[in-house]
């Protein structure tokens, strides 16, 4: 019995170790420690596939040295304001991280080097893909288990000052939508161009 129990306990433990544990990072628990900006401005309207953000980051000088020991990577993500979450699930969000719906655009994932405390830089271009809504962008300090430790962002906790607002690629759908029309219409007037040749066949073939 007693080694039963033990067995029970031990692939617990290793079911714990395994994800579970390390999977469970609530962002209430995360220090604000990174200073990040983004290049747009309050209110500013970005279009998608055109348009550019540069974001910055930098560990807090007022922090204590040692701070970031545990920071691997930076992983810089563009989240949803509250204005674009209301009434879509599938923005929400959620404390535990690995089901927050937040930050569903990855912006870049950069190694982190605590001996330069330089004031980072990247340059974005807003890909296609990225819905029309209102954005700020967040970074996420990873450790070496992949698990969030830190992060900073470009808005204030509650998420109401500097946001910004990205348009949808537009034009795309319509082109798209004309290509197909086109392709069907193709296919069609060929399926009937090919249906009328058999016939003809046909019946050069049982007039003789
Ligand atoms: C650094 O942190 C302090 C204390 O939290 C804060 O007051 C300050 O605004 C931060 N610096 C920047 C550049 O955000
Ligand atoms: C520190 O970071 C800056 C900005 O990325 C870079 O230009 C510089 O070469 C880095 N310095 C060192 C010593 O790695």
């Amino acid at each position: 019995m007693a080694a039963q129990g033990l067995v029970v306990v031990a692939s617990l433990l290793i079911f714990c170790l395994a994800g579970s544990c390390y999977g469970k990072v609530h962002f209430s628990t995360l220090k604000r420690t990174l200073d990040v900006t983004a290049s747009p401005k309050q209110g500013q309207v970005l279009e998608a596939g055109l348009d550019k953000i540069t974001v910055t980051w930098a560990l807090n000088k007022t922090l204590p040295a040692g701070t970031d020991s545990a920071y691997k990577t930076i992983k810089l993500k563009l989240c949803y304001a509250p204005i674009s979450q209301k009434d879509r699930a599938w923005r929400k969000t959620e404390d535990e991280l690995n089901r927050d719906k937040t930050c569903q655009h990855k912006i870049v994932a950069k190694p982190y080097d605590a001996s330069n405390k330089t004031v980072q830089r990247y340059e974005w271009l807003v890909e296609r893909d990225v819905p029309k809504a209102t954005y700020f962008v967040r970074a996420y300090a990873f450790d070496s288990n992949d698990a969030e430790v830190a992060y900073g962002q470009t808005t204030d906790g509650k998420k109401s000052t500097n946001l910004f607002e990205i348009n949808a690629v537009s034009g795309r759908h319509a082109s798209l939508d004309i290509c197909s029309i086109c392709f069907s219409v193709f296919s069609v007037v060929s399926l009937f161009f090919f249906f009328y040749i058999e016939k003809r066949k046909g019946k050069a073939s049982s007039s003789k």
